[in-house]
């Protein structure tokens, strides 16, 4: 196959997520009398997490739900945000919390992570959320992997047979991409820098997501024709003197033999918070004993 892909438009595809989370949110508040809370704690002045966390903050508020914001000194004691943790884990407006990575160095990340209460561990991260997700148990899911798997589904609709090979072994992305396209029965290859002949194998992939934080490395000769591209990277470069956002995978040549690819921008970024909000609905329904939420969950 030879040609152009279509083109996965992820902002489209999260502006509808936001929609139907906003519509779940407004019938929980009719309904039962619940408005879901997300609560984002930001250590330090780490300009593109400032840049994240405002991103968040509007957006929860924009679908209807209670936005937290706490924003801490980059020289805080671990201890005291340690207590900002154990408080917003009693507090029962609260039913999301997403702690802003990567924490001042001081600090250890893992610990701080498990000490949020994985039922509103919003970011997937804790270690029994990703113990259950590797069982495939009833999980919280981290953000970006669903968003993946969301743009996937919708795409191909069942994945079940089809080789997935997931660029990239990060806690945050490869690990938990491949756990659910495990999940959904696909054939996983996990690739990585180390990986031999990575060309080759990425050939063999019905499904690629790329997910390393190098621009350009995957060629558009590694795309098996027709094959479903998702470009997780997001990887600042200088062309001309001007900044500008590019993914993993070159993609002006990807683009001619894939079938489907995501763009970067406007491709799995947007989608990432979108899920977030998703995960924050899905957090609130199960404090409350209530179904989950259609769609929104793998
Ligand atoms: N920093 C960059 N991406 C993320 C994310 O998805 N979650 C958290 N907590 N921090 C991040």
């Amino acid at each position: 196959m030879s040609g152009q892909a279509a083109i996965i438009d992820g902002k489209a595809f999260a502006a509808g997520l936001r929609g139907r989370i906003g519509a779940q949110v407004a019938r929980l508040k009719a309904d039962h009398g619940i408005t879901p809370g997300l609560a984002v704690v930001l250590v330090g002045e780490d300009p593109a997490s400032q840049v994240y966390v405002r991103n968040k903050g509007r957006q929860t508020v924009e679908v209807g739900m209670a936005s937290f914001e706490h924003k801490l000194p980059a020289e805080t004691p671990e201890a005291e945000l340690a207590d900002l943790v154990a408080r917003l884990n009693a507090d029962p407006a609260v039913h999301g919390i997403l702690v802003q990575l990567p924490l001042p160095a001081h600090m250890d990340a893992t610990k701080v992570i498990n000490a949020i209460d994985p039922a509103k561990d919003a970011d997937g991260f804790h270690i029994l959320n990703v113990g259950l997700l590797g069982t495939g148990q009833k999980a919280m899911v981290p953000c970006t992997p669903l968003g993946c798997l969301m743009m996937l589904r919708d795409h191909l609709g069942s994945l079940a047979g089809l080789n997935a090979v997931v660029v990239g072994r990060s806690n945050i992305v490869g690990k938990p991409m491949a756990q659910l396209l495990l999940n959904e029965s696909c054939t996983v290859t996990v690739a990585h820098s180390r990986t031999r002949d990575l060309a080759q194998v990425c050939r063999g992939a019905d499904i690629l997501v790329a997910a390393v934080g190098r621009p350009g490395m995957i060629k558009g000769d590694w795309v098996k024709p027709g094959a479903t591209v998702i470009d997780v990277g997001i990887n600042r470069i200088e062309v001309d003197g001007k900044a500008r956002l590019t993914g993993d995978v070159e993609f002006e040549t990807a683009v001619r033999t894939a079938g489907a690819i995501t763009p970067v921008p406007g491709g799995v970024g947007p989608m990432t918070i979108a899920c977030l909000l998703a995960n924050t609905l899905t957090a609130c329904c199960r404090a409350n004993g209530l179904p989950d939420p259609e769609g929104l969950t793998p």
